[in-house]
């Protein structure tokens, strides 16, 4: 418990209870496998909260398929000063992240049901986290339009971190962003680091994305004259 300790500090309370909550109604109600109790805090605690490390004070966040709350709850218990919403469209996820809000007494998130490519016609945010949603291809597509211009996708991703960030570099150009990078945080925390993929999106994300969402008109069919 020393590390949790030292990665949550005042906070540790607050994360023994999520952790229970997620032990007991997190696996009874199938969000956790039951062979991830045991293991809660180092593969998905502490790895998720060393997330914080990569993310500006005071920043608007979105976790995108947050599931049980992995990693948007554990940030918004660690950094009380990030503003987090939870993106999740499974009302049964949903439901648990209200629950979880209510128990732990977060002031700081708000649960939204909904699909990530239907959320950018109101979110334009710092920060979009996501874990074990989609391949990077298709996880920057939904991720991007909802950032601002120069705000930051952080993928938490696993060994085909590389891999994958070469494989979205059609998508990335698409969407005209500016930087991407690799990093590992968490180091001396939890083993192995947490890998994140970092891709700052550019200026025109949200058009791409309005572009891209705009059906396209049947082949043979004619502009409405009025
Ligand atoms: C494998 S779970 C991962 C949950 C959590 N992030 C974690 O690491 O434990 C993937 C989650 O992504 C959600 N999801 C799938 N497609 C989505 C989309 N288009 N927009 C937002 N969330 C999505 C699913 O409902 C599910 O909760």
């Amino acid at each position: 418990m020393g590390i949790a300790r030292e990665v949550f500090g005042d906070a540790l309370p607050v994360a023994e209870r999520y952790a229970a909550f997620l032990a007991d109604a997190g696996v009874e109600r199938g969000l956790i496998g039951p062979r991830e109790a045991d293991r809660l805090w180092d593969r998905h605690l502490i790895n998720c909260a060393v997330v914080a490390e990569a993310i500006p004070d005071g920043a608007e966040v979105v976790d995108v398929g947050s599931g049980a709350g992995l990693p948007g709850v554990v940030l918004a218990i660690v950094r009380p000063d990030l503003k987090v919403t939870l993106l999740e469209p499974l009302l049964r996820r949903t439901t648990f992240l209200n629950e979880c809000v209510d128990l732990l007494g977060l002031s700081n998130v708000e649960v939204r049901r909904g699909r990530a490519e239907e959320a950018a016609k109101d979110l334009s945010v710092d920060v979009v986290t996501a874990r074990a949603v989609a391949p990077l291809d298709r996880l920057a597509g939904w991720a991007l339009p909802l950032l601002r211009p120069g705000g930051e996708l952080l993928a938490l991703k696993g060994e085909r971190a590389a891999a994958e960030l070469a494989e979205a570099g059609p998508v990335l150009e698409r969407f005209g962003v500016r930087t991407t990078e690799l990093l590992q945080v968490g180091r001396g925390m939890v083993d192995p680091p947490t890998t994140l993929v970092r891709v700052v999106a550019g200026q025109d994300a949200g058009a791409v994305g309005r572009q891209q969402r705009a059906p396209r008109r049947a082949k043979g069919s004619r502009k409405r004259s009025s």
